[in-house]
């Protein structure tokens, strides 16, 4: 089962739910922009625990116990004060809101992404898109194309997410093949996922994609 949560910069309250350690992690980020989207961040991962511990344990967690990290390649994990860590999260952050999805898997690849819809210079998709890609979204314009080319883009993150790898890998070595649609999904819609294993640094784990549109942002979920 997939668990997420969006939260924007006003749902953050001014009380303390940071830990010793994300403290010391705030003090460390350069710019106001970094920290704000950090903080949200922290703030919607830490809610998701909380809730899905509780739904899953029966035990509420005070926010200030759980310890957000990330890992040397900023892959997203978390520590507990109680053993049991079965979920594994990812988060994203964009224009003052936040998207954290966890699956109910300790280790599993989940990737997540929020992208505000908007235009992007002519040739985005020739640039980053691959031809499998490019075919699904042959004719499209105006606003469709338009929610069509972030959708894709978002994807193709969350699954370079879900891989741990980030942007370190061209996007052209994941296919993302989102139909599109005349209407903007306001339910979890899937869709299908390749990865071109002879661009990627180790072979990927069969992936599946979700979409949706919520407020005029994107969002989507990679999961193996
Ligand atoms: C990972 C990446 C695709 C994120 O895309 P983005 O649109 O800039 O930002 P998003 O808000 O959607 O996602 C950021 C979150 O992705 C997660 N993330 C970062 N690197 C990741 C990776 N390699 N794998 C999985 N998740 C990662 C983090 O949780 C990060 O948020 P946080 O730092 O507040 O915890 C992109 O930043 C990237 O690839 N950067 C290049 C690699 C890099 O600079 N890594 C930083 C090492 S510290």
């Amino acid at each position: 089962m997939i668990h997420w949560l969006t939260q924007t910069h006003h749902e953050i309250p001014a009380c303390d739910y940071l830990t010793e350690t994300e403290l010391a992690r705030f003090q460390e980020l350069k710019t106001d922009k970094r920290r704000a989207d950090w903080l949200l961040g922290r703030w919607t991962a830490k809610r998701l625990l909380q809730t899905v511990i509780w739904e899953t344990n029966g035990v509420t967690l005070p926010l200030d116990m759980i310890t957000i990290t990330n890992n040397a390649d900023g892959v997203p994990d978390y520590r507990l004060p109680i053993t049991d860590h079965r979920f594994s999260i990812s988060i994203s952050h964009a224009h003052g809101r936040a998207f954290v999805a966890a699956t109910e898997r300790a280790h599993a690849p989940i990737g997540a992404d929020i992208e505000l819809i908007q235009s992007r210079p002519v040739g985005f998709a020739e640039e980053y898109f691959t031809l499998a890609e490019i075919a699904l979204g042959y004719g499209l314009v105006g606003q469709e194309r338009v929610v069509w080319e972030t959708a894709v883009w978002s994807a193709k993150e969350a699954v370079l997410k879900a891989l741990h790898l980030g942007l370190s890998v061209n996007t052209r070595a994941v296919s993302c093949l989102i139909e599109p649609v005349a209407q903007p999904p306001g339910i979890w819609t899937p869709f299908a996922i390749r990865c071109d294993n002879g661009r990627l640094p180790r072979p990927a784990p069969p992936l599946t994609g979700w979409w949706r549109v919520e407020d005029g942002f994107v969002l989507t979920i990679a999961v193996g």
